[in-house]
């Protein structure tokens, strides 16, 4: 087999060889590799500006990779929009772009797929009720479906937008620093939403600046550096300071 091709017959579910990504004369990503099997927690890691956001919008559809290609569960696929990565079955969370503060959890959760179903009163119901019980499934209790989600704390609406991904029966979530500005409380709330993302055997790629949270989540930590991949490391294979250390120093040896 070339190396441009992947084995259906694995437990791969993403892979991207050789992406190259540029904004203008800035060169944001480098012949980067990356894959993730199913049901797998990758952390990603790396200095401000290395790169972590444009590789996970490449995934998610909102950039284009000038060049490298995309395999999804072994067939080259093309990302060309939010809308392309959503079929796939890849749901991104980002921080602060994650749910419109002004509308319920219900209709956050269901944005842009609300059930077809002939009588308003009825299609509001159903949203409601299965909104309530994905929320339960994530062991999150709220009150109800129609509080807005700008009375919410940062760690619940996270919760919501992870609900959302669940109920969707996504196979990769992605969440862009999701810890970032929320409390320790909060923190540790996020940290267990993710761990039950990962009990359900869903993938999770998981952006942060905290190599505490990501060494209480990960299996592997994939750091990058100016726009290149410096290491794809096993949990197991590395410790805290090490890869302080290396994200630091921008080099190996
Ligand atoms: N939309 C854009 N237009 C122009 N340049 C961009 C754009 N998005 C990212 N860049 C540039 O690409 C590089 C990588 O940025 P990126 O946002 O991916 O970094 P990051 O690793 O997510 O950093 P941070 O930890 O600060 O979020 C930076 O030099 C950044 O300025
Ligand atoms: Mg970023």
């Amino acid at each position: 087999m070339s190396s441009n091709e992947s084995n259906p017959n694995t437990k791969e579910l993403l892979k991207m060889t050789g992406i190259h990504k540029y904004f203008g004369k800035v060169h944001s990503l480098i012949n980067v590799d990356f894959k993730i099997d199913e049901g797998e927690n990758v952390g990603l890691v790396g200095d401000n500006g290395a790169g972590k956001s444009t590789l996970i919008k490449v995934i998610s559809g909102y950039h284009r990779a000038e060049k490298g290609k995309i395999y999804f569960k072994g067939k080259e696929v093309k990302i060309s929009s939010p809308k392309d990565s959503r079929a796939l079955g890849i749901e991104t969370v980002y921080q602060d772009q994650a749910l419109a503060p002004d509308l319920s959890i219900s209709r956050n959760i269901f944005m842009g797929r609300e059930p077809v179903v002939a009588l308003g009163f009825l299609k509001k119901k159903v949203m409601d009720e299965e909104s309530m019980d994905a929320l339960k499934n994530m062991g999150l209790y709220l009150k109800s479906p129609n509080i807005t989600i700008s009375t919410l704390s940062g760690g619940e609406r996270q919760g919501v937008a992870i609900a959302r991904a669940l109920h969707f029966k996504a196979k990769l979530v992605i969440l862009d620093e999701p810890t970032a500005s929320l409390s320790v409380k909060e923190v540790r709330e996020v940290l267990e939403f993710v761990n039950q993302l990962k009990r359900k055997g869903i993938a999770v790629i998981f952006i942060t600046h905290n190599l505490h949270h990501i060494f209480s989540i990960a299996d592997r930590i994939v750091v990058l550096s100016h726009g290149e991949k410096l290491a794809d490391i096993k949990k197991k294979d590395t410790n805290v300071d090490d890869l302080s250390e290396l994200i630091i120093r921008g080099t190996i040896g």
